[in-house]
């Protein structure tokens, strides 16, 4: 059994088992992180594995060649975790090369599968987390927690998939963006000013190229002041915003974590008289600096100055705002007062001398270092349930309850679902919003990185998930935005996003046919997005997974697989992610029908189980069928306002018959107001199909069936919903 070794030293104050057999076991007084939302009940059970509480404490498994990790969330390598460092404690990492350890979330929930049992374990604990899954020794899997208060889940279920269920069921229903929030973005940090970003949407629909939405990144602010607009560069802001919305195209803005200290500034003034800023050792709010110089950052884990700061939202959603994204909240520091003095020190000191290779790099150092030292850590505090918490000890909520706050404000204020993601975040989190991947690099490498974290980060809770397409920093080809495009056509999160100073990465910026091709892939992701939407709505309302590993649904043979993933019940994914390939190396476990999607048609072919080459151009879409499963495809349109569902297509792979629940509502309703699920299902009789469907859902007029059986014959099927 996993972890069979006796206990050492582990002091359990409490123990509790939840409705589906969690367990929860309590180590000494840990702060409430709020990340499990199911309450166990009192029970006495033991906790059986090996653990030694200190600083840090020690939980230790062991390691059979054939064990696998699953889970951890957002976190560069393999989908299986086996050999690897990870730590868990949010970082601004803008580099993200393949030795870095940590990322911008704190996700501590991991699956341990050992001969075919397998347990799951959630470590609820908002300090450092460190997990060597082998590396250092390879049969050890240790989790040093840094801290010696804290709860352990243990999830169990005959699959890793239950396991997820159960997990995701412990820690709440995920965050429900608006339907539009499946559409396309196009962002930038370098949109200066509304004339450049009016020139976007302009050009946007001069090449007829979908767009849902263009993010604004801090250049709309007035130096950097949360909760400002510059005057002098988006002189009509509210006008504006709801121009493009009536165009169906909304304006997301950024806010950072930081409030600049400035007198007279609104958000720096309440900010000091309320009494929400984080604390130095002295009582004075901390300084640090960011990108407006010196900032306060307010201390989210006050619930007075989360609703203070979810309040400031109101500023933005009264110019007409409906989305935002928080940024830099792991917190990141430029730096803070005492590094920098110390650094200027040093460099006075070396002024004038001939510095040998020691000094030289001691200098070097010490300024790259004020970037985000963990320093800045033991020098701020919080204050949460009446107890004052040094910031280090509970630096992965920070992210987390900043965008709890966001949530709250923005749903207070618009009375509807709004979009909302955040870059830091830890498990809890994902009840009010989802995550991007923080800054990665137009590299063929981050595009794999991009495909195997999906899975990672949607066993941990998070839904509303997606990468910066085309990568952020670096030089971004045709070539690679392309592939890139074809992979983020199907994550709920879909934004292009690129550094400051970078090669454009808009569609257009490229040749003609990178334009031509990006045009196509759009409205491809366009006509999926009833399908999407339907599985991400499904998925959360189930506590599936949106995203699956291969590994959980395929024997043995295929758990290697890591750059196919599965989508919902239905789809095989196999993206390209390397340079110059017209065609990849294709595993399949089953016998799949592939889907060659474009805009205008859809064709269906059979595929056979085992490996293959597929060919894979640059103008479509292409991805598999699970046998007895249907997907139903709508128009290849340019919003998401003009996606009707009166026609749909349904594509179809029937060997014994399929079913299908499709689910749609009024993409913006908050609660259960206008649900819709209509039952599709298609039985095969000698020379045709019986169709049946159940609750047609309320536009729809009539579907375009396209089945093919297990002998790769064809039949279409025009079916009418009957007045
Ligand atoms: C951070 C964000 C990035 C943004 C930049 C400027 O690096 O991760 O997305 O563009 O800050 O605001």
């Amino acid at each position: 059994m996993i972890g069979s070794k006796a206990r050492k030293g582990g002091k359990i104050v409490k123990s509790l088992r939840h409705k589906n057999g969690v367990e929860e076991f309590v180590f000494g007084t840990p702060v409430s992180t709020g990340a499990v939302v199911e309450k166990g009940r009192a029970e006495n059970i033991e906790f059986r594995e090996n653990i030694t509480l200190g600083e840090p404490t020690l939980l230790t498994f062991d390691l059979e060649p054939e064990d696998r990790i699953y889970g951890l969330g957002e976190h560069l390598g393999s989908i299986n975790r086996r050999g690897r460092r990870f730590r868990s404690y949010c970082r601004d990492e803008a580099n993200h090369t393949e030795d870095k350890n940590e990322l911008y979330g704190a996700h501590n929930f991991f699956i341990h599968v050992k001969d075919h049992q397998q347990i799951g374990y959630f470590i609820d604990f908002p300090g450092e987390v460190v997990y060597d899954t082998g590396f250092q020794e390879e049969e050890v899997f240790s989790i040093e927690i840094y801290g010696k208060n804290f709860r352990i889940l243990k999830i169990f279920g005959d699959t890793p998939e239950k396991i997820v269920t159960g997990f995701l069921q412990a820690i709440g229903k995920a965050y429900i963006p608006p339907k539009w929030a499946f559409g396309y973005f196009q962002s930038r940090w370098g949109y200066k000013d509304q004339k450049e970003i009016e020139e976007v949407y302009h050009r946007f629909k001069k090449e007829d190229l979908p767009l849902e939405g263009i993010y604004l990144d801090l250049d709309y602010m007035e130096d950097f002041k949360n909760f400002t607009v510059s005057k002098e560069r988006f002189p009509d802001f509210k006008e504006f915003v709801g121009k493009l919305k009536k165009e169906g195209v909304y304006l997301i803005p950024i806010i950072d974590a930081g409030v600049k200290i400035e007198a007279g500034y609104d958000t720096y003034e309440e900010g000091i008289k309320g009494k929400h800023f984080c604390l130095d050792g002295e009582e004075n709010p901390y300084v640090a600096a960011v990108w407006p110089g010196k900032v306060h950052f307010p201390d989210f884990l006050q619930s007075k100055t989360r609703s203070w700061f979810g309040d400031q939202y109101r500023f933005l959603t009264d110019l007409g705002i409906e989305g935002v994204w928080n940024d830099m909240n792991e917190p990141a520091i430029f730096y803070d007062e005492k590094n920098l003095e110390e650094a200027v020190d040093l460099a006075s000191e070396c002024r004038g001398k001939n510095l040998n290779v020691h000094q030289f790099f001691q200098l070097k150092d010490t300024f790259a270092n004020l970037l985000n030292n963990e320093d800045y850590h033991q020098r701020f505090y919080h204050r949460m349930e009446a107890k004052k918490h040094l910031h280090r000890d509970v630096h992965n909520l920070y992210g987390d309850y900043m965008t709890r706050a966001a949530n709250e404000g923005l749903g207070k204020h618009l009375k509807r679902r709004f979009l909302l993601i955040s870059r830091a975040s830890s498990i809890g989190m994902h009840r009010y919003g989802g995550i991007w991947t923080g800054d990665n690099a137009s590299w063929w490498t981050h595009l794999e990185e991009n495909i195997r974290m999906m899975p990672s980060i949607n066993m941990c809770g998070f839904y509303y998930i997606g990468a910066d397409t085309g990568g952020f920093g670096g030089q971004c080809s045709g070539e690679l935005l392309t592939r890139w495009f074809q992979f983020s056509a199907f994550a709920p999160l879909f934004r292009n996003h690129s550094a400051l100073d970078t090669r454009p990465q808009e569609p257009y910026a490229f040749s003609k046919e990178v334009l031509e091709h990006s045009r196509s892939l759009l409205k491809c992701r366009y006509r999926l997005i009833p399908y999407l939407y339907s599985t991400y709505m499904k998925a959360v309302e189930n506590y599936q997974l949106f995203f699956k590993p291969m590994a959980f649904q395929y024997p043995k043979e295929y758990e290697a697989v890591e750059d196919q993933l599965l989508i919902g019940e239905e789809l095989m994914l196999a993206p390209i992610h390397k340079k110059n390939q017209s065609h990849r190396l294709v595993d399949l476990p089953e016998k799949m029908a592939l889907v060659t999607l474009r805009e205008e048609e859809a064709d269906l072919t059979l595929a056979p189980a085992g490996p293959q080459r597929l060919s894979y151009d640059l103008d479509h879409l292409r991805f598999f069928l699970r046998p007895n499963q249907m997907i139903p495809l709508g128009e290849g349109k340019n919003n998401v306002s003009k996606l009707s569902l009166e026609k749909l297509e349904v594509l179809a792979y029937i060997r014994e018959g399929g079913a299908h629940v499709f689910y749609d509502d009024d993409g913006i309703s908050m609660g259960e107001k206008n649900q819709e699920r209509m039952h599709i299902t298609i039985t095969p009789r000698e020379n045709s199909y019986d169709i049946a469907v159940k609750k047609p859902h309320g536009a729809l007029k009539s579907i375009d069936f396209k089945i093919i059986n297990h002998r790769g014959e064809i039949q279409r099927i025009h079916y009418k919903i009957k007045e």
